[in-house]
């Protein structure tokens, strides 16, 4: 039987994670396969071990196969916005046929347009997304095919990456003896998961607090404006417990998800944690409210230093749609409120409801899989029965779907 499947791989800095998920032609994700590994090659975002990322890469990818019970040839794989840039271009065409129906090959000919900029030497397109069309002078057209006209525009949003970190990456997921079947902007990726259409329209920010990134992506009018990256996250704060509370950083990252809250109000007055015995100490005990001090005090930094980058891309006001929480950070008890006090904003933490996968530190490998279908799938069901070659949507990737027989 031939099966749809389409395989996210999330390389992050504290978890490298693979799902699998089955697409049927309406167009539904069943989530069917799910492998995590702990993540050692990777600081900041960026690999600086080959080999471990290779192992984790590996072992991830070998869960969720044991799970599916097949073999996984190919992945879409997720890019992080710090090794990314964004351009906006323009492309203009004159449409080829001469009845002027502009088909998907005037499409995918003004999208090459729009690809042609002046590129610094350490920087590669990786991506180029359309944000309108425009025929004949009218603007806001989400998909031209169909229409006529004589002149296409786009207006386009062009994706760079640094050469270098990239070949890194893709050299990972090769090694591991996979092959490269397109890539998502992780903050795209995110986006499809845990922000409502409503949000992107009005204008929001969605917050990716990882292990070792805080990632920061605006939406407006439907689309990606900008996004920035810090090169802090959660493995900061179990740092800062470890040192604080002269524990090891595993004792330390338990204490954390077990035991800690965003607010040092949140913890109840005179609570204590037993700190487990470390060879050559005693077992000892601490306060609960020291607990939330240390975690309080570097959400704070964090969340300050997402205000002053918002601030540099001009955001010095809430946006419409407010803040949304995603990433492992965003599971922290009373996140929100603290989030809410800092950015003087509605905030909330995003709750991605796939079976299986409820928690949103599987929502960028989640993400991915949506965002393939959905940019890719649409186009199925439109050309399903006229022609007999699929177009690649944009031919933007190779191929839209995993083909896997079984
Ligand atoms: N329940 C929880 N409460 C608090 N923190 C948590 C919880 N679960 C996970 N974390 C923290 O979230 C971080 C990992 O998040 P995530 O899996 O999103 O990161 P990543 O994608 O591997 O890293 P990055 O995006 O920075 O490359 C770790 O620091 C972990 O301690
Ligand atoms: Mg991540």
């Amino acid at each position: 039987m031939k099966r749809n499947l389409i395989c996210g791989l999330d390389v992050g800095t504290s978890h490298v994670r693979a799902i699998v998920g089955e697409v049927d032609l309406n167009g539904t994700i069943n989530i069917i396969g799910v492998g995590t590994s702990p993540s050692h090659g990777l600081k900041k975002g960026v690999i600086v071990d080959l080999d471990k990322t290779v192992e984790a890469i590996t072992n991830a990818v070998e869960e969720a196969e044991r799970m599916v019970g097949t073999t996984i040839p190919s992945v879409f794989l997720g890019i992080v916005g710090s090794q990314v840039g964004l351009i906006d271009n323009r492309g203009v065409v004159a449409v080829a046929g001469a009845d002027k129906e502009i088909t998907e090959e005037d499409v995918e000919r003004v999208l090459q347009a729009a690809k042609v900029i002046a590129l610094p030497p350490d920087r590669e397109i990786i991506d180029v997304i359309p944000r309108e069309f425009i025929v004949d002078g009218y603007d806001g057209i989400r998909d031209p095919v169909g229409m006529v006209g004589v002149r296409l525009e786009v207006d386009a949003m062009i994706i760079t990456g640094m050469i270098t970190s990239l070949r890194n990456l893709y050299r990972c997921v090769e090694r591991a003896g996979l092959e490269i079947e397109g890539t998502v902007l992780t903050a795209l990726a995110n986006a499809e998961v845990a922000l409502t259409r409503d949000e992107k329209e009005l204008g929001t920010v969605l917050l990716d607090l990882g292990g070792g990134t805080t990632e920061i992506a605006v939406f407006q009018n439907g689309y990606l404006k900008n996004l920035a990256v810090l090169p802090v996250g959660g493995d900061h704060i179990t740092n800062d417990i470890a040192v604080g509370l002269r524990t090891t950083l595993q004792h330390a990252e338990r204490l954390k998800l077990d035991h800690g809250v965003a607010l040092q109000s949140m913890a109840p007055e005179g609570a204590m944690l037993e700190l487990p015995h470390i060879s050559g100490k005693e077992a000892r005990k601490v306060q609960k409210k020291e607990l939330a001090m240390i975690i309080e005090s570097r959400l704070v930094e964090i969340l300050q230093m997402a205000v002053e980058a918002l601030a540099e891309m001009g955001i010095k006001e809430p946006l419409p749609a407010g803040i949304v929480l995603t990433g492992g950070v965003s599971l922290t008890d009373g996140l929100p409120d603290l989030a809410e006090q800092i950015f003087q904003s509605a905030v909330r933490a995003a709750q991605p409801g796939y079976v299986g996968v409820k928690s949103p530190i599987y929502s960028t490998a989640v993400g991915i899989i949506h965002y393939i279908q959905h940019t890719q799938l649409h186009n199925l069901r439109e050309y399903k029965g006229g022609r007999t070659a699929l177009p690649g949507f944009f031919g933007r990737v190779k191929s839209w779907f995993l083909e896997m027989f079984d």
